[in-house]
């Protein structure tokens, strides 16, 4: 396969943002877009907005002779298209991700993979049959600090894990999106799921299944949802995990995301002073790691495994994102009720 055809739904702002990612890839073109507004379709797309950087809003896929589609099941059913992005609000993913896995595409998925497990489930169980490959944009496992960090935590460099910290602040997301759906719970998930998902996504992709969660929430701007969470992971050794994440912030409160692992040998931080290893020696280091985003990077690499035909997994099994999306269903538990101790049911 030359170049790799992308069929992307949903203009907003990860739509905005892959199309552009696709532009610069000498391995795909997009061929198709389809968005449920006829404005968005027309090439309007001025009110995208985003809560990290600025939203890419000037797209030309009208005077590129891309093809635009109003219902994502006829860009499913196009046969110029190899891979369907799925970037539309998370209440759609699984029909259309299961549609597209059904008529043998490849399928990339935004995070969240779904809006419940039971949605998740549907989506890895029809990539189990399907001959195309399936990939959840767990954007962070692909983020070049994060990613340095792991392959170095795994390798052993820092020796064992004695804390952790895992931070995501972001401005407040009311009036960014279409239909202000983030800020309707039930649609999606409130920051818990939305956002500090990512977190919870690291802990179990660092360091594995955590037996139980506590966590404690706060509403603050969205309906129904848990707009401010802090988690501790329980594990059986006893090490202590934690993350925050919030949309909470008023608008133009910069967005942040940070860590810091404190290990046996070193403590690995991304803070306000860059990225740095400070080692027990009292050397500092400072990791060259690539200038680039999680999103480029698991785009990048999701277009050269389809491009050679090679089954995906630098950055993730299905099971392990199902595994983060079930911690925090917990961590949902654990706040409704109190914030008592939850078991994780895996
Ligand atoms: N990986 C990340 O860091 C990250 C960041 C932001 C959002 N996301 C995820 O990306 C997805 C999209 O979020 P967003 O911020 O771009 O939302 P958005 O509201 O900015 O954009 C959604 C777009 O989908 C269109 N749309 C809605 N329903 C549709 C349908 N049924 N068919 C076709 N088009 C439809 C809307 O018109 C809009 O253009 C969500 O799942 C979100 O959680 C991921």
């Amino acid at each position: 396969m030359e170049k790799v055809r992308v069929g992307l739904i949903g203009l907003g702002f990860m739509g905005c943002t892959h199309y552009s990612i696709y532009e610069g890839l000498s391995a795909a073109t997009v061929t198709a877009v389809c968005d449920c507004e006829e404005c968005r379709r027309l090439g309007d797309l001025s009110m995208v907005k985003a809560n990290i950087g600025e939203a890419n809003n000037q797209l030309h896929f009208r005077e590129q002779g891309v093809k635009v589609y109003a219902s994502a099941f006829d860009l499913v059913a196009d046969p110029e298209v190899d891979v369907v992005d799925i970037c539309c609000p998370t209440p759609d993913h699984a029909k259309y991700a299961v549609a597209a896995l059904r008529a043998g595409k490849h399928v990339f998925v935004e995070k969240p993979c779904a809006r419940t497990l039971e949605q998740a489930e549907r989506i890895c169980a029809a990539a189990r049959q399907s001959p195309g490959f399936l990939n959840f944009g767990m954007c962070v496992r692909a983020w070049p600090e994060y990613r340095y960090a792991y392959e170095r935590f795994q390798a052993g460099d820092f020796g064992a894990l004695r804390s952790a910290t895992f931070r995501r602040l972001s401005p407040d997301v009311d009036g960014n999106a279409w239909q202000n759906w983030y800020m309707d719970a039930r649609r999606s998930g409130g920051a818990l799921l939305d956002l500090h998902l990512h977190d919870t996504d690291e802990v179990v992709y660092f360091f594995g299944r955590p037996k139980a969660v506590t966590s404690a929430g706060a509403n603050i701007t969205s309906q129904g949802g848990i707009d401010h969470v802090v988690t501790i992971y329980h594990y059986d050794d006893g090490t202590l995990v934690e993350a925050e994440g919030s949309w909470g912030a008023a608008h133009g409160t910069p967005f942040e995301m940070t860590f810091q692992l404190i290990c046996e040998k070193a403590t690995v931080r991304l803070m306000s002073e860059g990225f740095k290893i400070y080692w027990k020696d009292g050397r500092v280091e400072a990791p060259q790691v690539e200038a680039s985003t999680g999103w480029q990077k698991e785009l990048e690499y999701f277009v050269e495994c389809v491009r050679q035909g090679v089954k995906p997994d630098r950055y993730q099994s299905l099971e392990s994102v199902l595994d983060a999306f079930k911690v925090v269903l917990a961590e949902q538990q654990s706040v409704d009720e109190g914030s008592r101790r939850v078991e994780v049911r895996y």
